[in-house]
């Protein structure tokens, strides 16, 4: 015999306050009707998601099939822990002879009802894994490839190549690989910074005449781009959460919510003076993900 049932059938317990009436059938068909409601409004949010309605329609179903699972749940266990008080007398002379604890909560059709519940949760579970495809299709390697190849000239914008003696002291500018201008994922930071000497982590093979660094453009914190640069303490930020990175340093963040360094691009020049990548990056552009 179960705790429940043993708690049943006990006459030494006294009811003293029932704020509820006990568990019935239509209990049963409350739990019964929010375990439907939960299930349909969950079908509803996914109909409602793909037909691209409005959030208004969409999210009325969320909310009402959360609160018919919670419903459903709160009175499900109901009769397990039902509002009733009950008195245990001290002394046996004392037992109560009115009414037995046996009227509390007779147990009716609960694996009928708890199966109901569980077919609801899934379907509404189910039903909230709906927004997955819209998230378009994985990155897969497309950020551990950029277009930069040993030889690849930098040019600007305007697709002009650029000689290391024509960048200015103390500037930057957005440069791409040759050919593959607006490749988001291969733009690049060019910096020339004044007198300040380079410092580990940077990779000094890949700085030209003592003064001349690139890094990737891709903010390694959500992937904005990078292009503010401060000369007096050579540090470059993102705009969109304010990261800021050194650029002497390996191009380190020194703050904000990012934890990488920008990646260095292997940079060289050519016969001829002109800016060309070493190769591709070494390492993941923009945010790592795994
Ligand atoms: S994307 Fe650059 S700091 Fe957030």
């Amino acid at each position: 015999m179960s705790d429940r049932e043993a708690e049943q059938t006990r006459p030494d317990l006294t009811i003293v306050s029932e704020e509820t009436p006990p568990p019935s059938q239509a209990n049963d068909a409350l739990v019964l009707g929010s375990a439907i409601i939960a299930a349909l409004a969950g079908v509803g949010f996914a109909v409602g998601l793909a037909l691209r309605t409005s959030i208004t329609v969409y999210g009325t179903a969320l909310a009402i099939g959360l609160l018919a699972l919670g419903f459903g749940i709160r009175r499900y266990f109901s009769d397990l822990f039902p509002d009733i008080e009950a008195v245990e007398p001290r002394h046996p002379e004392q037992q109560a002879t009115e009414e037995p604890v046996s009227a509390i909560a007779p147990l009716q059709r609960r694996s009928l009802l708890r199966n109901a519940l569980i077919g609801a949760s899934g379907v509404f579970g189910l039903s909230l894994l709906s927004p997955v495809p819209s998230l378009g299709p994985a990155p897969g390697d497309a950020l551990r490839t950029t277009d930069w190849r040993r030889g690849t000239r930098l040019v600007t914008t305007d697709g002009e190549p650029i000689r290391a003696d024509n960048v200015a002291s103390g500037g930057v500018a957005t440069v791409w690989p040759e050919g593959s201008i607006n490749n988001e994922i291969s733009a690049v930071i060019l910096v020339r910074v004044g007198d300040t000497e380079f410092k580990d982590p940077t990779n000094f093979d890949w700085v030209v005449n003592n003064e001349l660094v690139a890094y990737s453009k891709v903010c390694t914190h959500a992937g904005c781009p990078v292009g503010l640069f401060r000369e007096t303490d050579n540090a470059l930020f993102c705009p969109c959460h304010q990261s800021t990175f050194d650029a002497v340093r390996g191009a380190i963040p020194t703050f904000g919510p990012t934890a990488r360094a920008l990646p260095q691009l292997p940079l060289g020049t050519d016969a001829e003076g002109f800016l060309i990548a070493l190769g591709d990056f070494t390492e993941q552009v923009g945010p790592a993900y795994g």
